[in-house]
């Protein structure tokens, strides 16, 4: 004979359970979205379970309702499970029917929240993250939901887990409100210092191994003189080569970050070289010692449910990390376009590994570009490209800004669209105002200002002299990533980018 208090019990055991799933998950896509754990985090797995916690949430929200209606003590109806204050069940009075209402009101948020996580695809990113922020009002209301209408709230061990959701919510809600840019900010911020003030970071490593990829295509990999572990890198991260005659040319890591005794990196002896390519080509052999710094990374994989790679020629070397650091279930596919397979580095290794993920489009077997149109059709997820200037410039005219990730091999000539015109910077931290002539760089007037800002390409490509702009709109003629992204996150990159006429304050 069924106990006839099962279904209360059914009622109070997964209400508790489906706040706990609730709280866990918004704290984990908190977590998720502030990578406060960078860079140990994974973002796939994280939000694999960010996933499945708030699934589960609303599973047990279901077994909640439902046993309220089965069970004959609360008798709930129908509209008291759905209409706001139909309940009549544990009033207060001075609450009246808020405590039930509020039960109503979280299961049509937590409904909406998953509801259009499982659309995310097909819906514009501002209005599904305008309806996902609602989770933090969600686990709010929940908690005076079980605190007005929990018939354990006297029971010490109901006492001790509400005290334990509740605070990791108070936590989880002040480090969103806390830190709420992206991973890049974070990483200074976390660190405790502006961007360009950290070390160089100057190894010297041995050429362990030199290996032909392809024709021009040699790949290369370095280990420390003890062979101990290097610096942690994350897919998108490059490093520089210091190259005889004050030369440093960046080369992305295409290895396995796991990996932490070697970088890999990949090099094509280009055609228009200015020197490093064919310095590395012809002169680094194994044994040989070099140095290098970084890692760095302007190029950073964002966690989404499906991507859409595209690589142009050696701009797989970046991609091939990316692809191989996602786990096996995410949903993504690669466009491997180049020349003739001969010129194209990894394409068996990709192709046996990833099978028909992967397209390689070689132009002297299908005799012409590949059809972009036909690859974006109805793809609604993160584009990430690199590769030459024309593709780069195609897909940013297809591919919405806030979907589009890209590293470009080469600096763009942006001064022609570009007011240059001498303006005036604040060091805030010396409060020191310096002018900047119309002539002159950023970066140079701020190192002749004591700034000692690290630099390397020069040309506003590699991202290494980036500042943090407190204040004041910058003149991005740089081409680290998109303006709206750099603007997003505050920094600026003052080898090429410059001030407007109005004040900009620097975070140095
Ligand atoms: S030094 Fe490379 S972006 Fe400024």
């Amino acid at each position: 004979m069924l106990d006839p208090a099962i279904w209360w019990y059914v009622t109070r055991a997964s209400a508790i359970i489906a706040w706990a799933l609730m709280v866990i998950s918004v704290t984990w896509g908190i977590l998720l979205a502030t990578r406060v754990m960078k860079p140990k985090d994974n973002p796939g797995w994280l939000l694999d379970l960010h996933r499945w916690l708030a699934g589960l949430a609303v599973v047990f929200t279901g077994i909640h309702m439902a046993s309220l209606y089965i069970d004959e003590y609360a008798a709930f109806t129908f509209q008291d499970l759905f209409i706001p204050f139909h309940s009549q069940y544990q009033k207060i009075a001075w609450l009246g029917g808020w405590p039930i209402a509020l039960g109503v009101i979280c299961t049509y948020i937590l409904i909406a929240v998953q509801a259009t996580s499982l659309m995310m695809k097909k819906l514009p990113r501002k209005y599904w993250k305008a309806i996902h922020y609602s989770s933090y009002a969600l686990v709010l209301l929940v908690s005076f939901h079980a605190g007005w209408s929990g018939t354990d709230v006297r029971a010490w061990a109901y006492r001790i887990t509400a005290l334990t959701l509740i605070t990791l919510t108070t936590v989880a809600l002040i480090v969103r409100i806390l830190f709420p840019k992206s991973a890049k900010t974070l990483s200074a911020t976390v660190e405790g210092r502006r961007p360009n003030q950290k070390a160089e970071n100057l190894h010297k490593v041995l050429v362990d191994r030199v290996t032909p990829l392809a024709d021009g295509i040699l790949g290369f990999d370095f280990v420390l003189p003890d062979r101990s572990n290097l610096d942690p890198w994350v897919p998108g991260a490059h490093v520089t080569l210091h190259l005889p005659g004050d030369m440093k040319r960046q080369y992305s890591l295409c290895g396995d970050p796991a990996d932490r005794s070697q970088y890999s990196i990949a090099v094509l002896e280009s055609p228009q070289s200015r020197g490093g390519s064919r310095y590395v080509h012809n002169n680094l052999k194994s044994g040989m010692s070099i140095e290098v710094s970084g890692p760095h990374n302007h190029f950073e994989l964002e966690a989404s449910s499906e991507y859409l790679f595209i690589a142009g020629g050696i701009g797989i070397t970046p991609i091939k990390a990316m692809i191989e650091s996602l786990p096996s279930r995410r949903q993504w596919r690669l466009l491997y376009a180049g020349r003739s397979r001969t010129s194209m580095a990894y394409t068996n290794e990709l192709e046996d590994m990833f099978g028909d993920r992967v397209i390689v489009h070689a132009d002297d077997e299908q005799g012409g570009r590949p059809d972009l149109d036909a690859l974006l059709a109805g793809f609604n997820g993160h584009v990430y490209v690199c590769g030459p200037e024309p593709l780069l410039d195609a897909l940013i005219s297809k591919v919405p800004v806030d979907r589009l990730h890209y590293e470009r091999f080469s600096a763009v000539d942006r001064t022609d669209d570009a007011v240059i015109e001498a303006f005036e910077v604040v060091l805030s931290r010396s409060n020191k105002t310096i002018s900047v002539g119309k002539d002159e760089s950023l970066l140079d007037a701020l190192n002749e200002n004591g700034g000692a800002l690290i630099s390397s390409c020069g040309e506003g490509v590699c991202g290494t002299c980036e500042v943090r702009v407190l204040k004041g709109q910058p003149v991005h003629l740089d081409s680290v990533m998109s303006d709206e992204d750099k603007d997003a996150i505050g920094v600026m990159y003052p080898c090429v980018s410059r001030g407007t006429g109005s004040t900009l304050v620097l975070d140095i």
